[in-house]
């Protein structure tokens, strides 16, 4: 199994990617580092606590991460109502979360990896404050991560929370600067990528078809993603953002890919948190990243139904 740490801040976007994971023997879940983002870190721990008992996957550790971005105030999500969760009625937390932070487990158990030769994937999911700062406590640790895999950015599309700014990278520019200067393969799946996937009315019932003791949250959860953007999507729908995470691990040869250097803008108020991919080599600098350019969305949206329905399974 391929070993990977997700680092998150549940969002129902992320619940998806979450649960997605949680049915797939291929992953080893190593642990989950929830972190400020969609919500306040006690709102996304808490709801990552949440969607693991509605997974009964209590078994993964989750590790409190940080509170703040590295240095600007937070901002928090838009469209995942008041919880972080739509309004979705989510069984109660029984087990805590580990009593050591997200930072210090990245680093020990990055270093393990380093030694051992076992590099570990991490699946971000939000903004990358978690990563950065483990990064700038103990650079090596990057030795120890096989590729970063991340939902973020947005190249040829325009932002989404500012005219030029996804919300993880506008929530954590400076992170995200550290993260892609820190020489770590990362794979980035950007607004580009997103905007092809929308989940549509049609697809949230035959989700909850299918899903077995999950459906009843699913739906929930996914009828309140099915928002009005008719304007930006063509009909109903919203972007399966986060769960294309786990679709790149297990389905690669759905996406298609093209190699830059990236970049993130930490300093223009107008432009904060734009990414920018050097497509032409015009920086000089080695590639640091696949950017994901083409999903086949049909066969994406077929993967999570199949996985989904394990929960009907079991
Ligand atoms: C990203 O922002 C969050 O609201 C979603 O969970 C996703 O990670 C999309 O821009
Ligand atoms: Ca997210």
């Amino acid at each position: 199994a391929i070993p990977i740490i997700i680092d998150c801040d549940p969002g129902i976007d992320d619940s998806i990617a979450l649960l997605t994971a949680f049915v797939s023997p291929e992953l080893d879940i190593l642990g989950i580092t929830p972190v400020a983002g969609n919500q306040p870190l006690l709102q996304t721990l808490r709801n990552t606590l949440q969607i693991c008992e509605l997974g009964e996957r209590s078994d993964i550790p989750v590790f409190p991460g940080c509170a703040r971005p590295l240095l600007r105030e937070p901002i928090y999500g838009q469209f995942h109502g008041d919880t972080g969760l739509g309004n979705t009625r989510l069984p109660e937390p029984v087990k805590p979360p580990e009593t050591i932070g997200a930072v210090d487990f990245l680093i020990d158990r990055l270093t393990l990896a380093a030694g051992s030769g076992h590099r570990i994937t991490l699946c971000c999911l939000g903004p990358l404050t978690n990563i950065a700062v483990a990064l700038r406590i103990d650079p090596r640790i990057a030795t120890g991560v096989d590729r970063i895999v991340m939902m973020g950015g947005a190249y040829r599309e325009p932002g989404n929370r500012t005219m030029t700014a996804e919300f993880n990278m506008l929530v954590d520019p400076h992170a995200a600067h550290v993260v892609f200067s820190s020489g770590i393969p990362i794979v980035a799946l950007s607004l580009d990528a997103t905007h092809q996937v929308i989940l549509r009315p049609e697809h949230v019932s035959q989700f909850a078809r299918v899903s077995g003791r999950i459906a009843d949250r699913l739906a929930e959860l996914m009828a309140f993603w099915d928002r009005d953007q008719v304007e930006r999507y063509g009909s109903r729908g919203g972007p399966l953002h986060d769960p294309l995470v786990i679709a790149w691990l297990l389905v690669p040869r759905l996406f298609q890919t093209r190699r830059a250097k990236i970049f993130v803008e930490y300093e223009s108020e107008l432009c904060m948190g734009q990414t920018i991919a050097d497509w032409y080599g015009k920086s000089g600098q080695e590639p640091n990243a696949d950017i994901v350019t083409q999903v086949d969305a049909e066969g994406v949206i077929a993967f999570f139904l199949d996985r989904l329905s394990r929960y009907a399974a079991e």
